[in-house]
């Protein structure tokens, strides 16, 4: 179902996650490390929302923090809506019984969260009985279905294997099953594709798309293959160094990107369509130190349009060929085409 919250990100009935003003910082021994900035989100049932931008931009940690999974050194502030729960203040046991159950999290295979010792049937096993109370039959059978689901071959026999007894592609499924098991209304896949062969990636996405359109669940994708995104998202939000830069709708921001820096990337990546499959790079520069950020637009050491009023820290705010975006200039449209 595509999103009908095209220009604005505010939340309606249909609001699964709504997060306002988020801040992330980490204590460290050289200082403090703002990675997410008065970050505000949402997503609805049965959207995509896409989140890219380059490594270290504050997309996984925004939604760590909003699962209450942060290190011990990290420490959020701001408003982090689920149903009728703040999880930004929530106690252990309501995130706990939010957490894989309501809302689950898949992360990249090499940070997979599989217990080691532990044959994977009983994993998945557990998860259902912890938070829907089946009986040992009932869950298996429930397991079996769901590794059936995600295509795993011989589902009975991989249930009783190790998690280093299967391959990569195998494992993720095993995780992406593990998310679904008690079909979520949310789910947080960072980098599900990430060093999967092209093949298993397809399957993967194809499942994520299944699950969106048959269970309405919503999904947050976190990746820096804008392929994907393309492929996947209704919307997207292009975050830069701990701040969302630009907001909307799938179709727009890769036709008439708003913000200079999605414009960068776009400009700089690979066309979608060719044999690189469209992996993100990074354009010329450094992001800034989240140490010490400006007090002004963050992009502007690297943004070719760089003006005196850009000293003072844009807002996300409506723009002019729809979307929002965090930049002062409203002339880029027409410098940009006087320029091609
Ligand atoms: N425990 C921590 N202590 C200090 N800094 C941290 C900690 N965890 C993350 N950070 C910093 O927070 C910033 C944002 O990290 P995050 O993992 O969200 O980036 P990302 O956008 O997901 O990058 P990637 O694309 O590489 O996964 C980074 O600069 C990272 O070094
Ligand atoms: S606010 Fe200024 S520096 Fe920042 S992206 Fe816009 S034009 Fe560039
Ligand atoms: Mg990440």
């Amino acid at each position: 179902m595509p999103s009908t919250r095209k220009t604005a990100d505010v939340a309606g009935s249909d609001t699964v996650l709504d997060i306002q003003g988020l801040t992330v910082r980490f204590e460290t021994a050289d200082g403090e490390v703002q990675a997410v900035s008065d970050l505000s989100l949402t997503v609805a049932k049965g959207e995509c929302l896409g989140i890219v931008g380059e490594s270290g931009s504050g997309k996984s940690q925004t939604f760590m923090a909003t699962l209450g999974l942060l290190a011990d050194n990290g420490r959020a502030t701001g408003k982090v809506m689920f149903g009728d729960a703040d999880l930004l203040t929530a106690n252990e046991a309501t995130l706990n019984s939010i957490r894989g159950n309501r809302a689950a999290m898949v992360f990249q295979d090499h940070m997979t969260s599989l217990t080691p010792h532990m044959k994977v049937g009983r994993q998945l096993t557990e998860v259902l009985q912890r938070h829907r109370g089946l009986d040992a039959k009932a869950a298996l059978d429930a397991v079996i279905a769901m590794l059936r689901r995600v295509q795993i071959p011989e589902p009975e026999r991989r249930a009783e294997m190790y998690p280093h007894e299967l391959s990569g592609g195998l494992r993720q499924r095993v995780m992406i099953a593990m998310g679904l098991l008690c079909h979520p209304e949310l789910l947080i896949a960072d980098e599900p594709t990430t060093a999967l062969d092209v093949t298993v990636q397809a399957l993967i996405l194809d499942l994520i798309r299944d699950v969106k359109d048959s269970d309405n669940t919503a999904v947050i994708l976190i990746t820096h293959d804008l392929g994907v995104v393309a492929g996947l998202a209704d919307r997207v939000a292009v975050m830069y160094a701990g701040r969302v830069v630009e907001l909307g709708d799938v179709n727009q921001i890769f036709s008439e990107p708003q913000h200079p820096y999605t414009q960068g990337l776009l400009a700089c990546s690979p066309r979608l369509d060719d044999a690189l499959g469209g992996k993100l790079k990074t354009i010329p520069g450094q992001p800034p130190n989240l140490q010490r950020l400006p007090p002004g637009c963050a992009f502007a050491p690297r943004c070719p349009y760089v003006i005196a009023a850009c000293a003072e820290r844009p807002p996300l705010r409506p723009a002019a060929g729809g979307g929002l975006k965090a930049c002062v200039r409203d002339d880029l449209a027409s410098i940009t085409k006087a320029a091609s």
